[in-house]
């Protein structure tokens, strides 16, 4: 062979093997047939109409209108929001012009049940989500409905909360009540969703509702009860409404994942997994349910140090442990951003924080979106669905939050890389390497009442003018974007210009 024969040999076997591995990676990004793929969005974050009718007050409603200066953004409360209540079918009409397969909701309890318990059940507000459930089926989009998004009624607080085990039951009359009345036509319950950010913030820092300041006691005790009310409300589902409805039901949590910051220290990255992921993930998903040993041991310790005459961290029951263990149909995967950690005492002792005994930081390198806590680190979230996987047995999951928060613009295209990148890792994850994912969405539909961050972060694909009564929506690039992946079920690549605020590096 002449020397420029064997240089084309070599040019075309490589270009051969080149096509065929990205013919490999190109049916790796495809969507598999079934994917189910949506939007997501909480009714305390769009729906507004917070006194409407008999609905009463909840617990974002009173932790909005206490005068606490700084506590919230502007100010800014839930009390119209998207004022979805009133423009739902406007709503619905931009699911089904971007496309989307499903739409994730979740329900007001204190609109259902103005007094809290099932003693009452409000026809009005039955009725609105019969409404809305109905012009979802009448443009052929499938709800993923979400029984709890934080907005517990302010009655079943004044009596404790999340600390008290009554509202076990309280919380299970009231998941009866969907079931019974909108379950015939929801196929996928979500029961709570990320307990973790209400119970740590809610009941222990005091940063969240219901702003209680009982850290280190606080959200072990709203964990204990979210556990058991969680299950509580599966095995209703499962005895009482399955049989007739088979539907599927599951919990979410807020997950995360963790590179070390020395390369060798893999303790401080396994505790980071227990204490995000195990804390809610072990007692449910393990073969042996529970917490985490390495948490028990943690907090328990810890406490001693401290003069406690037992561990902070409630202890099941082997009947409740049964009773939880096995308790969900998939695993509700919220997951936005990852950290470094290393050893060492952050926040305040004693706290669900400090007991773990890791400091958390974002690597230097990595871009941050509009919020202080979101770096962009696509990896991760492979990373991550790669470690649950094997955690839990390839367990059944939906990412049911996946997304960014960006300055106030249409033209998103930093919101679409993001979108791009995250998904690039979950569709390697699950076609290359087998994760069992079923289903993804976006949040959010709207920009919304991002909490303690009122207007000021904006994580919607459609633009809502907060200052317009009218609550104008206008459809972002990334909408468009969603639009051509939802038609061609596969990747598509990001459009060329300029990307700004967000996703690009901003000093820390
Ligand atoms: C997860 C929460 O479930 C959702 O309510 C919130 O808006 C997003 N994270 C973004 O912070």
């Amino acid at each position: 062979m002449s020397l420029l024969g064997g240089l084309l040999f070599v040019v075309s076997a490589l270009v051969v093997r080149g096509s065929s591995i990205s013919t490999i990676e190109e049916n790796y990004l495809k969507f598999p047939a079934g994917f189910l793929i949506g939007t997501a969005t909480a009714a305390y974050q769009i729906e507004g109409a917070w006194n409407v009718s008999d609905k009463s007050e909840n617990v974002w409603d009173r932790f909005t209108h206490e005068p606490r200066p700084g506590r919230i953004v502007n100010n800014d409360t839930g009390d119209v929001a998207c004022d979805s209540y009133h423009k739902y079918k406007k709503d619905v009409e931009l699911l089904r012009e971007i496309g989307f397969d499903v739409y994730r909701l979740s329900l007001s309890w204190s609109r259902i049940l103005p007094n809290g318990f099932a003693n009452k059940i409000s026809q009005d507000g039955l009725d609105y989500y019969k409404k809305v459930l109905a012009e979802l089926e009448a443009n052929g989009i499938e709800p993923l409905v979400t029984l709890y998004h934080w907005d517990h009624p302010q009655i079943i607080e004044d009596l404790g909360g999340w600390t008290n085990e009554e509202i076990v039951d309280y919380f299970g009359d009231y998941a009866r009540v969907v079931f019974r009345e909108l379950g015939p036509r929801v196929k996928y319950f979500c029961t709570i969703n990320e307990p973790e950010e209400f119970c740590a913030r809610g009941y222990g820092l005091g940063t969240k509702a219901p702003g209680k300041e009982i850290h280190g006691i606080g959200e072990y005790l709203c964990s204990h009860n979210v556990l058991k009310a969680h299950a509580r409300a599966y095995h209703i589902y499962d005895k009482e409404f399955r049989p007739t409805q088979n539907g599927t039901i599951g919990i979410v949590l807020s997950l995360s994942y963790a590179y070390p910051k020395d390369p060798d220290d893999a303790t401080s990255v396994e505790t980071h997994f227990q204490f995000n992921a195990g804390w809610f993930c072990h007692p449910i998903f393990s073969a042996s349910g529970d917490y985490p040993s390495l948490m028990k041991e943690k907090i328990a310790s810890a406490s001693l140090e401290q003069g406690y005459p037992r561990s902070r961290l409630p202890e099941f029951s082997q009947e409740w442990i049964e009773y939880i263990r096995g308790s969900s149909d998939f695993l509700g995967v919220n997951h936005y951003t990852s950290t470094l950690v290393e050893p060492g005492v952050e926040s305040v002792v004693p706290s669900v924080f400090a007991d773990r005994k890791i400091i958390l930081s974002p690597d230097p390198s990595w871009p941050r979106a509009n919020s202080s806590w979101l770096y962009v680190v696509p990896k991760g979230f492979g990373d991550l669905l790669r470690l649950l996987a094997k955690e839990y047995n390839n367990p059944v999951m939906y990412v049911t939050e996946n997304g960014v928060s960006a300055a106030e613009e249409t033209n998103d295209l930093n919101r679409i890389q993001y979108f791009h990148d995250y998904l690039k890792e979950m569709l390697l994850a699950m076609n290359r390497d087998g994760v069992n994912v079923k289903g993804y969405l976006a949040w959010s539909l709207l920009d919304n009442f991002e909490w303690t961050q009122g207007y000021s972060e904006r994580f919607g694909l459609v633009h809502v003018d907060f200052n317009d009564p009218e609550r104008k929506r206008t459809l972002k690039m990334s909408a468009n974007w969603w639009k051509n992946v939802l038609k061609t079920r596969k990747l598509e690549p990001v459009p060329a210009g300029p990307q700004s605020s967000c996703c690009t590096a901003i000093p820390v």
